[in-house]
């Protein structure tokens, strides 16, 4: 762990008898506090932070290398040393890596892209009207997001369904829909081992009954062509790549299938823009550094134990979602990367939803429960449609959260009684585009590995979800009426399940 914990712990104590709603109250604090590149403003003036503890924090960038670790990622070093491999995926969009392995891969990602392409106007020129995206996790979360906050962006050509649960409600839902005859199946797994895909893969193949409309995106191209996949229809990815890092991959092919060749490429751009902006900027005005040191704060020094993801804006609605695993599975981890227990606690627990709905839901406990929610408010400044009466209700609703929260109101009735002091992160992107959305992910993906940097944690690797598939693989056969298996609990659930499903 990198932090200076006693030298933070005492600005936290410096800061603790000035409330939330004094610091607000400075004139210049909002500009003070904000940082803008790539179209995004941070604004950091609500969080409980004042210039010399942020100075204090900025002291352990320095000293967690975050810039040397910047490069490190950029240049393909091993920064997942549990899996001996690097994490690459800024290969996808950029060409910041100098070294050998980072032109290696960017000249694979160059090559993929073609192929990608040249399967995309085939498609296109095609009587397909449909197209499946198989796939779970990583697989799944970050282009399905995508496709559906850049619908306005889209050229319509295709349908886009996503099919991700084992549970077989989702298929037996979607494919009355559709056609067999003009849909296309990509199955998208890095593994090609993942249980869901796989099920859900042989039943959609079966539907299909044709594979020529059958396609694959791995890193295990052995195992594609051992079921009988063309190579010519198998697009690769690389062990380098993190599934929730991948979107910009040929996992994304869904995206680039809906936006077009433009769009695609626009939000890869958004993207490179924010990676160089992260390698090259200094750290106290660099958008990723910031957004990860105020996580660090908020956590460790102030205890907030989770994070609310509020974007203000319908088309961000599986944010939340995608940044659960792309943080919780990055940041979940309890040593360092030597093996040592982490000293303070790392990631909080990730929730959140669209606003104004869970204004009407869950935000009551934000204002007065008893836990302090450390949320990132995300909202866009120019919309999309041309409600122009909805779009000021929309944003006067999200910047009156964020001074309800952190200033509160005070009443001597204790039930109406508002405390404040409840710290939150604004970021307000100039406008909703493939670029933005781009960097806005990025700059999300380089807060997290800030993070992992400032804990000295793998952000790369996920151990914790191989035991739960491991024991699943072993009940399997109990429930078709096989062996027993399990511990005592499981093999009493056992039989009282299986005849059941007799
Ligand atoms: O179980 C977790 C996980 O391994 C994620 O890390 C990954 O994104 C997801 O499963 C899907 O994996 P795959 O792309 O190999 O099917």
């Amino acid at each position: 762990m990198k932090l200076d914990l006693p030298r933070l712990q005492q600005q936290a104590a410096r800061l603790a008898a000035l409330p939330l709603s004094e610091l607000c109250a400075e004139p210049q604090r909002e500009r003070e506090f904000a940082v803008s590149a790539i179209g995004i403003r941070l604004g950091l003036a609500r969080q409980k932070l004042d210039a010399e503890a942020l100075q204090v924090l900025l002291a352990s960038a320095e000293v967690a290398d975050l810039v040397g670790g910047f490069e490190r990622l950029m240049n393909g070093d091993e920064v997942n040393p549990t899996e001996q491999r690097p994490a690459l995926h800024t290969a996808l969009r950029s060409d910041l890596g100098e070294s050998p392995i980072a032109r290696a891969a960017r000249a694979e990602v160059l090559a993929t892209r073609q192929r990608m392409e040249q399967l995309c106007v085939e498609l296109e020129s095609s009587t397909v009207t449909d197209i499946v995206s198989v796939g779970i996790g990583g697989s799944d979360l970050g282009p399905r997001l995508v496709v559906d906050a850049l619908q306005e962006f889209a050229n319509g050509r295709f349908r886009i369904h996503f099919l991700t649960n084992v549970d077989g409600s989702a298929t037996a839902r979607l494919l009355p829909r559709l056609d067999p005859k003009h849909t296309a199946v990509l199955l998208v797994s890095k593994s090609f081992t993942t249980q869901e895909t796989q099920l859900n893969g042989a039943i959609l193949r079966d539907w299909l009954g044709d594979d020529s409309r059958l396609y694959a995106v791995t890193a295990n191209t052995q195992r594609a062509a051992a079921i009988g996949i063309d190579e010519t229809r198998v697009l690769p990815m690389w062990d380098w790549v993190g599934g929730r890092f991948s979107l910009w991959s040929a996992v994304g092919w869904s995206i680039r299938l809906a936006l077009g060749r433009t769009g695609f490429d626009d939000l890869l751009a958004g993207a490179a823009a924010m990676d160089a902006h992260a390698l090259q900027t200094p750290l106290d005005r660099n958008l990723p550094v910031l957004h990860a040191l105020v996580a660090v704060w908020n956590r460790d020094i102030l205890g907030l134990s989770t994070q609310a993801v509020l974007p203000y804006d319908e088309r961000l609605a599986l944010l939340p979602a995608f940044l659960q695993q792309l943080v919780m599975e990055s940041l979940g981890k309890r040593v360092e990367l030597s093996g040592n227990a982490v000293a303070v606690d790392t990631v909080p627990v990730v929730w959140g939803g669209t606003g104004t709905n869970s204004q009407h839901s869950f935000f009551q406990a934000l204002h007065q429960g008893t836990q302090v929610v450390a949320a990132d408010f995300i909202g866009v400044v120019k919309p999309a449609h041309a409600y122009a009466g909805n779009h000021r209700a929309l944003l006067s609703n999200l910047l009156a959260q964020c001074e309800a929260l952190a200033c509160g109101s005070a009443s001597s009735d204790p039930h109406r009684h508002y405390p404040g002091g409840r710290p939150s992160i604004l970021l307000l992107l100039d406008a909703l585009t493939p670029h933005s959305l781009g960097a806005l992910l990025a700059l999300y993906e380089h807060s997290v590995y800030a993070q992992s940097l400032l804990w000295d944690i793998n952000a790369f690797d996920q151990w914790g979800v191989e035991l739960g598939k491991r024991l699943a693989n072993q009940l399997l056969p109990a429930l078709s009426g096989g062996e027993p298996a399990g511990d005592a609990v499981t093999r009493s659930l056992l039989e009282s399940l299986v005849p059941e499903l007799r």
